[in-house]
């Protein structure tokens, strides 16, 4: 039907082109179109109306055109659309528009040289979004780069914008305008809900929640790596293990499993896995291993139970009041009384080029004490120590401090001083102590640096102290103590008698 009613029009216009032909044409006598060519932007599902108003239209026939396709001819309509039709005129209506309505429409009237304008018709499409990972779910490995990928149509394209639900993306921003989101990387922190919203400002926008899960073999961290107890009392070990799927979690001491008795108690909430040993046993003391399994493996962290004491506080002010004596304080939490303490202190070194050899400040390096003379004492309470000039500071001192007896245990916090003689007047000092109850020693605690006063206070140091309470030191004796800082002379201490001092000589 269509093909032929084409022929006919053709065949019309050539016989009137021919008629024409013969004529002399007045220019001013052709039609003139009073629309110019326009652009519409109109929505999905509304109407448009493309004008087309001509002067004297005459006998011409104005048609019009979508590509190769005749829409109307003259007053016929000949596109079987029933949604297209011409009114007032030849203004061509489009109801119910769909994209694929889009697109250049001519309105041409079929002079010799026909005339045309042309209108083109944007059909505004809300965004809509056609790809998201499958089910809105990824798995990832940790550690592996994750892609989000997000596609959407719509008319103009969309911009497709990522958010996460509840939180930041993993760059710190709010949004990120892409459509592929790379994730570098991922761990547990990065698990959660991503949205990805497409927006073209036409409509509503479109958007599509994907949830990331990211694997892991499960992630184990301890409360207290050591827990101190003593027999008798109630121990707790704990663990925190994350996983994907909650990890089942078992506990061993050292390579024994562990089941759940009256005397130990293991209880689990949420993340927190807790083993509870009722009456510490001395059989219960040493490493436990709490270990974690799921699909993508196994993890285990070991805590100490032990009687011995935590690490020793000090407690005195880094700043001491006298020249050449030090009363260094320091506290100390044990389950069961203190026995002794191990004291070790030394003058910091000025510089690197004042001593042929320097052992480092930090503690760890305390191994290497290998003191060649044994220069300590010990005493109750207090205890002295003595050098040779220079060479009395390359080494560490080491005193052994008794811990008074009678202590009581109602409290598990034990405090003790110790007073160092034979200092320098105002130089920095380091110490370090560890303490020692009857399950053995606890660990040398961080290093603590002090300094004697240079300030003169017109009286030895603590002469009240020893005159009231203790024999006198040697440099008492004699009253060169602020002699000393110049100084190779020998200190002696207090229970030396001054018979063994001249044999020392
Ligand atoms: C506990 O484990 C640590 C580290 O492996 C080890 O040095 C220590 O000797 C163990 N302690 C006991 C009491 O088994
Ligand atoms: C050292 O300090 C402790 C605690 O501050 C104090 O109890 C003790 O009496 C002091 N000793 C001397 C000799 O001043
Ligand atoms: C300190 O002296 C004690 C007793 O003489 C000794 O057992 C200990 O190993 C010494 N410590 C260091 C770090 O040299
Ligand atoms: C070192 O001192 C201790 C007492 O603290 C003593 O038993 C030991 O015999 C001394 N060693 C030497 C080599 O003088």
């Amino acid at each position: 039907m269509l093909p032929k009613v084409n022929v006919i029009l053709l065949f019309a216009f050539l016989v009137r082109d021919s008629d024409h032909m013969s004529l002399r044409i007045d220019p001013a006598s052709l039609p003139n179109f009073l629309t110019s060519s326009q652009v519409f932007k109109v929505k999905e599902q509304e109407r448009v109306v493309l004008p087309c108003e001509v002067t004297n239209p005459g006998q011409y026939v104005l048609a019009w055109k979508k590509g190769i396709a005749v829409l109307s001819a003259g007053s016929v309509k000949v596109s079987p659309d029933p949604r297209v039709q011409l009114i007032n005129g030849f203004n061509l209506e489009i109801r119910d528009v769909v994209p694929q309505d889009a697109g250049d429409y001519v309105c041409q009237i079929g002079t010799l040289e026909p005339r045309e304008i042309t209108h083109t018709l944007e059909v505004l499409v809300p965004p809509r979004i056609t790809y998201v990972p499958p089910n809105g779910r990824v798995d990832a490995k940790k550690g592996s780069e994750v892609k989000l990928e997000c596609h959407a149509n719509g008319n103009p394209p969309p911009k497709i914008i990522w958010s996460r639900k509840n939180n930041l993306l993993p760059g710190g921003d709010q949004t990120a305008v892409t459509s592929v989101l790379s994730l570098d990387r991922v761990d547990r922190h990065q698990a959660g809900i991503y949205v990805c919203t497409a927006s073209n400002g036409v409509g509503e926008d479109a958007s599509k929640a994907i949830v990331l899960h990211v694997l892991y073999a499960p992630e184990i961290s301890v409360e207290n790596p050591v827990v101190h107890t003593a027999e008798g009392f109630e121990a707790e070990l704990v663990c925190i293990v994350h996983g994907e799927n909650p990890p089942t979690v078992t506990w061993y001491h050292e390579t024994v499993r562990m089941d759940s008795t009256e005397q130990r108690l293991m209880e689990s909430k949420g993340t927190r896995h807790k083993l509870i040993i009722q009456k510490v046993h001395r059989t219960d003391f040493g490493n436990y291993t709490c270990l974690a399994d799921n699909k993508l493996g196994r993890t285990r962290r070991t805590i100490l139970l032990t009687g011995t004491p935590k690490a020793v506080t000090f407690k005195s002010a880094s700043t001491g009041n006298y020249r050449h004596t030090y009363n260094l304080s320091w506290e100390v939490e044990s389950f069961t009384p203190i026995e002794d303490y191990e004291l070790l202190y030394r003058r910091i070194p000025h510089s690197l080029s004042e001593y042929d050899h320097v052992q480092p400040i930090h503690h760890q390096s305390l191994k290497n004490f290998g003191l060649a003379e044994n220069r300590s004492y010990s005493a109750v309470g207090y205890s002295i120590s003595y050098g040779y000039g220079k060479r009395w500071f390359m080494d560490w001192r080491n005193v052994t401090v008794r811990a008074p007896r009678g202590f009581s245990t109602s409290s598990k916090i034990q405090t003790m001083s110790h007073v160092i003689r034979g200092l320098e007047s105002g130089q920095q000092y380091e110490a370090t102590v560890k303490a020692r109850n009857k399950y053995g020693w606890g660990p040398l605690s961080k290093t603590f640096t002090f300094q004697t006063t240079d300030r003169d206070m017109g009286f030895d140091d603590m002469r009240h102290y020893y005159e009231k309470n203790e024999p006198n030191t040697l440099e008492d004796f004699f009253g060169f103590g602020s002699a000393s800082k110049t100084s190779n002379f020998l200190f002696f201490t207090i229970f030396l008698p001054l018979s063994s001092l001249t044999r020392t000589f």
